[in-house]
Order: structure tokens, then sequence, then C-alpha cells
């Protein structure tokens, strides 16, 4: 038997979904709280006096009054922007002409692709990030580094080779046949390996041939356990685009749908300027958009629908976009939807933020049976919040009248400061 430690402070705990049922009911705050960690996972949880009563060979970490929750899960990421991230004053198009796929062509080197892994790993985990889904870029090697990184780390990720065969530069173009080869092979070395799990990666249609678009098509339809992650409907300009380069589509949607590039098992970015013909099917299917705040603000792509495409039953997770957003901080993203839902005219709830930063975007990966919660049986994927870790939110925290008022601040005002224990698979990897 491995090393049993219990996590002792308050526990951020779900008993539905929070835009279905009032967030006060379904995102519980369990004051004095504990979780027991062994062999991984978490083995138990409760009040911290009876679980130290049950586990007296169990070392205690004390973190009274923080909020032990569960990691944070960043649904759609582009680990090879990670050092261009904050680049100035470009729209989509020229921002991915411009600063993203130079730097994407360095990832053809294995060297600079697991520095890269490791950074990104590393700056994620300080965050409080312990799963992403991850584009890689159309470089095999890209994937090994990344896959190989996160391995080492016992860490839960999902990640593609991103595919192109159209409208990038050479050196980061694949073809529809090597596309589909070197996915497979890619799949079939990561896939299920540890914790580590496969997704079929088409860019975006502007990049992708029809033929390349059928072949990834194909492959999913070989692997359905596989997700497969894109990008939709994300600029006025880019829907313009795909319009010009697809004649013959319904609308955006349509250019993957009519290859088989919808189902459950898809994640679609962004998802801002969406047809109804477009939300139905998404509905029907039962697929994830993917909704990535800081990303719209900065690079101009305009603002999601959070509480109408929530009541219209649909999943959505939460992400950072890196480098296209602004910040690898999942406390950032969720200042950055809570700002997004102002101007839409919602005020979102802090639980409602923090399930979307966990279990949401759980969700959306179908990974919610392992992680995006504290209870018995998950794995032990668990980020501890300081909600007083700056004197500008401490001063806050001190005024606070109830429980939501004093984690609230932390939300739209927390960084890596914030973070004050993170745990990936029962391993302490920061604080
Ligand atoms: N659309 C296609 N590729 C990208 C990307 O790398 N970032 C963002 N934000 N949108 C994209
Ligand atoms: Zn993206």
């Amino acid at each position: 038997m491995t090393q049993q430690h219990i996590l002792s402070g308050d526990l951020l705990m779900f008993a539905g979904d929070p835009f279905h049922a009032p967030p006060k009911e379904t995102v519980l705050i369990e004051t004095d709280g504990a979780v027991l960690i062994e062999n991984g996972q978490i083995g138990a949880s409760g009040a911290r006096s009876a679980l130290l009563a049950a586990y007296p060979q169990a070392r205690h970490h004390a973190h009274p009054g923080k909020l032990i929750c569960p990691g944070f899960i960043d649904a759609h990421v582009h680990y090879p922007q990670t050092a261009m991230i904050a680049s100035w004053g470009k729209r989509l198009i020229d921002w991915l002409n411009t600063y993203t796929f130079p730097e994407e062509m360095r990832f053809d080197d294995p060297a600079y692709a697991a520095e890269i892994s490791a950074r990104y790993l590393d700056l994620s985990a300080a965050h409080g990030t312990t799963t992403m889904a991850s584009y890689c870029t159309v470089h095999s090697a890209s994937v090994d580094a990344f896959f190989g990184e996160a391995l080492k780390r016992g860490q839960r990720v999902v990640a593609g080779k991103t595919c192109m065969d159209r409208n990038a530069p050479e050196g980061l173009r694949d073809t529809a046949q090597s596309g589909y080869d070197d996915s497979k092979a890619l799949l079939e070395r990561w896939h299920g390996t540890g914790r580590l799990s496969y997704a079929i990666t088409p860019r975006f249609s502007p990049t992708s041939t029809p033929e390349q678009l059928e072949a990834m098509g194909a492959l999913w339809a070989e692997h359905p356990d596989c997700l497969m992650q894109t990008h939709l409907s994300e600029q006025v300009d880019e829907i313009a685009w795909v319009r010009e380069l697809f004649p013959g589509a319904r609308d955006y949607l349509d250019t993957y749908e009519q290859f088989g590039l919808l189902g459950a098992r898809g994640l679609y970015g962004h998802a801002i300027h969406l047809e109804p013909r477009e939300i139905d099917r998404i509905a029907e299917h039962g697929a994830s958009l993917v909704h990535c705040p800081t990303s719209n603000t900065f690079i101009g792509s305009g603002l999601f629908d959070m509480t109408g495409l929530k009541a219209r039953g649909l999943s959505v997770g939460l992400a950072t976009d890196t480098g296209g957003g602004s910040s690898f901080s999942m406390l950032r993203t969720m200042a950055a939807a809570y700002e997004i839902g102002q101007l839409k005219g919602t005020a979102l709830h802090a639980g409602q933020l923090l399930w979307l930063a966990t279990q949401g975007s759980a969700r959306s990966l179908h990974l919610h049976d392992k992680i995006g919660a504290l209870d018995v049986g998950m794995e032990a994927d668990i980020a501890v919040l300081d909600l007083a870790s700056t004197p500008a939110i401490a001063q806050r925290y001190g005024n606070a009248q109830n429980q939501w008022d004093r984690v609230f601040p932390t939300i739209m005002m927390g960084d890596d400061r914030a973070i004050a224990e993170v745990w990936i698979g029962g391993v302490k990897q920061v604080g």
C-alpha cells in the first residue's frame, strides 16, 4: 500500500449541473472537510475530524480556510503556442499567419518540442490545471514530445496531431493520406497508454481539403472511442472564407458534418457565431462546445452565448485556448467568462464558473467518470486555492458576507499565487 494522504480544508462538491438547477443547490462548499488520497485516487471524503480518526496513519496536509477543488481542466489549448502567447495586434487569420504558423514550424525539432512541452506543463500545473486537451503541430514529433512529457508526470492529457493540407506554409502541411497515416500511427502508439488519450485533430475547415476532412472522418469512424477536436465559427471573416471554400455546405458545421466529423465525442472550439441549424445539430448529436473567453476578447472574435446554449442543453467546456488566449490561468479564464456573461446580460455565479472549469470541461472530454470532481473513486487530481493570496484579494475576502463572496474575488483577481498546492494522480506536484 502506498502512503496515504489526507487533505483537509473546504471541499468544492457538485450535486448537479448549476445551469439546470440553482447553483446554490448544485455546487456546494463543505467546510472543514477532507479527502483521503490513496493509490492515485480519492479513497474517502467527509468531515475532517472523521477522516483523521479513521485513517490515523495517513499524512495530513492541513489547509484551513482554503478551497480544495478538482484540478482545473482546460478543454482547448495549443501547447505549441506557449512561446508566442500575447502577440500583439492581429485578428484570427493574420494572427495565424504572422505569429502562429512561424512558431509551429519550430516543432519539427524534437528537442524544441520537448522543451516547450515541459515548459507548458510546468506553467499550466502552476496555475492549477491538471488535464488539458491540446492541439500539437503537424509534426508527429510534437505529439510524441507532449505525450512523453505527460506520461512522465502521470498526467491525464488529451492531444492530437494538427492536420492541415492547404492554406498553411510549406513545412506545416501534410496531405490527406499522410495526415491519416500519421494520425493513425500516433493514435495506436499513445491512445490508452497510462492516462493519455488521442484526439483526432483537423485544425479547421480552411486548412483542410475536403479529401483530408473525409480521411479524418474515416479515421474517427474506425476509432469511435477517440475524441475529435476542431474549431468552429470563431470569427466573422473566417466564416465568410469557409463559405467561399465550401460553396456547397449549408453552414460551417456542415463542412464537418458532411465528412463524418460531427458526433458526441466531437469538441468544437469557440462556436460563437452559430446558425440555428448548427445549434440544433450539435444538440441532437450531444457534441460539446468549448468556450475560450480570453481568446475571444484578445483576438476580437465575439461573445459566446453561454446562457442560451446551456439552456438548449448543450455540453460546454471551458478553456484558455493558449496562445490565442492571453493566459494559462483557468481563474483568469473564469473571470473572462464572467465578463462576457455580463456583456451578454447574465451574471454567471461563482459556482457555475468553477463547475465549468472542472466538471463542465470533464464532461465535454467524456472523462467525468475519472476527473472533474472530488468524489470517492475519482483520480486524485486536485488544486488547493488560497482565497486570500494577495493584499487586494485578502482585504476583499476579509469583508465577505458569505461563502461565495469569499470565493468570487479569487476568481476575478486570482492567478498562480492563489494556487497553494496541486496534486496530479495522487502525487503532489506544486506547493
Ligand atoms: N483557428 C484555427 N487555428 C486556430 C488557432 O491556433 N487558434 C485559434 N484561436 N483559432 C484557430
Ligand atoms: Zn484553438
